[in-house]
């Protein structure tokens, strides 16, 4: 790869060469294979907790249990990453595995636990009944200085502040912070306002940690530009998943391609029973038969909240069971339709590429220029 003009991105111990991080895509889309390859590239790898005990018990042909599938899946990233550095993402919102996704990945030698989807209220105290508990770094999503505010107050009682935060804007892809479309799209809710609200309770706090911009992010251009507004580096989901080494099965890849803004919409009402937005793909087979109300309000998986309290299992006009979509998209539930979610920039991805690829044009200025000036002058080589 040519050398990064980006600074590299410093989270208590460790140094990430390149300042991107690539955003834990569940379920079973932000692979080890994706991660490792990330992260042996010097960008950080990030795995997703999401169902990976059916996950890696499938991978591996014998029976792991929650927190034994996240060590395992540490470790099959961890080979393949060169060295580089692996973080695991773990959502709140998967209650009942929660504690389990943070001893496993903590137990397999994960370098950073990156939680969202709801506030990780509880994740210094879990953190600390693990030896490693000092050797993690603890990396909070959040969307609103508000938010920060609380994390802070609270953790600030465990005797520990988060080393990092991510701030996820409404062009994310998965579940955003806010419930109603218009609310999320507003102009306060553009990425660089939270990153600056955020950036100011930072600095009430005194608390001088790298502040990680993702939503909506594409270009190096875009990563240079929250640079420029005090962050430390990006997380970038949407292109990741959009490259050989990601889990989406090749329809799902094929839709990324074609898809256009208009194909990609906010999910609410029905949505996901997390109580958030959930961006997918129009066509998704599974979200057309949940807009048609065809589908009989189901819950039997018990991933998401706490067992038999899902609201897809109670209804099907407010929420589908998000669960049973995602886990047929990477063929682990039969008798089921696919269900995708993606970024708004889904719309702009024009060809998968390899991580290698990406990771190039990412650390290259005016990449996109420079391509089209390398087509236009030397076709004989663009052709090679
Ligand atoms: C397909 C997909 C699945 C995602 N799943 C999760 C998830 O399980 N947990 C989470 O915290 N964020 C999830 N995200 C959000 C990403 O980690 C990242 O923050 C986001 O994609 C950044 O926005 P971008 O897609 O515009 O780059 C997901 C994003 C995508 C595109």
């Amino acid at each position: 790869m040519s050398v990064s003009t980006l600074p590299a991105l410093q989270i208590g111990n460790l140094n990430i060469k390149i300042p991107v991080i690539q955003g834990g895509m569940g379920i079973g889309l932000s692979t080890y294979n994706l991660a490792g390859a990330v992260a042996a590239l010097g960008g950080m790898g990030v795995l997703s907790s999401a169902a990976l005990d059916r996950i890696v018990t499938e991978r591996h042909g014998r029976k792991f249990n929650h927190r034994d599938a996240a060590a395992q899946d540490v470790i099959d990233a961890k080979k393949l990453a060169n060295g580089g550095i692996i973080g695991m993402n773990i959502m709140v919102a998967l209650i009942n595995t929660y504690e389990d996704s943070v001893l496993g990945s903590m137990d397999g030698g994960v370098d950073a636990i990156i939680s969202g989807a709801g506030l990780p209220m509880a994740l210094p105290e879990i953190v600390k009944l693990h030896p490693r508990a000092s050797e993690v770094a603890l990396i909070p999503i959040v969307s609103s200085g508000r938010a920060t505010e609380v994390i802070f107050k609270r953790w600030s009682r465990s005797g520990r502040l988060p080393d990092a935060l991510v701030v996820e804007g409404p062009l994310a892809g998965g579940h955003i912070a806010w419930r109603e479309p218009e609310q999320a799209l507003g102009p306060a809710n553009e990425l660089s306002n939270l990153i600056k609200e955020v950036l100011e309770v930072c600095k009430n706090w005194n608390h001088s940690i790298p502040v990680i911009a993702a939503g909506g992010i594409y270009t190096h251009e875009d990563i240079v530009k929250f640079l420029d507004l005090g962050c430390g580096g990006v997380q970038m989901g949407t292109r990741f998943l959009a490259t050989h080494e990601s889990g989406a099965n090749a329809e799902y890849k094929k839709l990324l391609v074609d898809c256009q803004e208009k194909d990609i919409e906010l999910a609410n009402k029905p949505g996901s029973p997390c109580g958030m937005l959930f961006r997918v793909l129009k066509q998704s087979p599974f979200y057309v038969e949940a807009l048609s109300f065809a589908r009989a309000p189901k819950c039997n998986k018990g991933y998401l909240l706490n067992k038999g309290n899902c609201s897809a299992k109670l209804e099907n006009d407010k929420a589908f069971c998000i669960c049973n979509g995602l886990l047929s998209s990477i063929n682990l539930e039969a008798n089921e339709k696919n269900l995708y979610t993606v970024g708004q920039t889904a719309s702009r991805i024009d060809k998968i590429l390899s991580v290698k690829e990406l990771m190039e044009e990412l650390i290259t200025p005016d990449f996109q220029n420079l391509n089209i000036m390398t087509n236009e002058i030397f076709p004989e080589v663009s052709a090679l």
